[in-house]
């Protein structure tokens, strides 16, 4: 690949910066200063950048605490979209494993990996996602069954079996569920759940509750397989997946 786009993957500046740092000699490719932004250079050379090595990382995973308001696309040429959030990388090929709605927070992946954002997104792996959520109304035992069973959605699609726990106030153990939760209790009739899904429907989460006659007024994802969102992470930021986690996302989801 050219030697500005290895360095811009790398998040060293972008494309054009980097073309006039290569010209003004502030990168060696195997101990030979290149002056030429267009150089070929392959994973197992070494480039340094003023002096500090970079090492070319293919494949890059990062896990994103997604805040309200912001659409889960790459690229939008009016609004601001998740992988505008993943502020340490300059990469093109960064997209959002899946989607979360605009106004539902929570753990959403960023990567380039499109091998293991299939794996967790095939319907035939079906990955467990669980969501926190504050719901309208009541919620009961008999809506517990009705996700146990398998709910039919208003467009007559059947859902696969999906486990709804019910909290009291004092079992929500979520800051951001908590907050929701007790500025609409006064006056509203609300619940806190937690609901794990198998699949992932368009507005799944949404929809199951409409068809029990409630409506979802705060949505947050907590895990997706074996991952849960990092509770050091506020809404808004990221972090890489750790070697060990990515390890573990890649033997679940095969
Ligand atoms: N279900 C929904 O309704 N919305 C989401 O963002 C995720 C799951």
């Amino acid at each position: 690949m050219r030697l500005d786009k290895y360095l811009a993957d790398m998040g060293i500046g972008t494309r054009s910066e980097l073309k006039k740092a290569i010209r003004a000699k502030a990168v060696t490719v195997n101990e030979e200063t290149v002056r030429d932004p267009a150089f070929q250079v392959s994973e197992n050379d070494i480039v340094c950048f003023q002096g500090r090595p970079i090492k070319y990382e293919s494949l890059v995973c990062y896990m994103l605490h997604k805040p309200a308001g912001i659409i889960s696309a790459s690229a939008d040429s009016r609004e601001k979209t998740v992988v505008d959030l993943i502020t340490d990388s300059t990469r093109k090929d960064l997209f959002p494993v899946g989607r979360l709605d605009r106004d539902t927070e929570g753990l959403l992946l960023i990567t380039n990996d499109g091998a293991l954002a299939h794996r967790l997104l095939s319907p035939k792996h079906h990955v467990d996602k669980t969501y926190l959520a504050v719901v309208s109304g009541a919620v009961t035992e008999e809506d517990v069954t009705a996700f146990r069973d398998g709910i039919r959605l208003a467009d007559g699609t059947l859902c696969r079996p999906a486990a709804l726990e019910l909290f009291t106030p004092d079992e929500i153990a979520d800051p951001a569920v908590n907050t929701f939760f007790d500025r609409l209790r006064p006056s509203l009739t609300v619940s806190a759940v937690r609901v794990t899904i198998h699949e992932g429907k368009f507005h799944q989460i949404k929809r199951m509750f409409l068809a029990r006659g409630k409506e979802v007024l705060y949505l947050k994802r907590i895990s997706m397989g074996p991952l849960a969102l990092d509770p050091d992470l506020p809404a808004g930021s990221f972090r890489r997946l750790t070697d060990s986690e990515l390890k573990m996302l890649r033997q679940y989801s095969v």
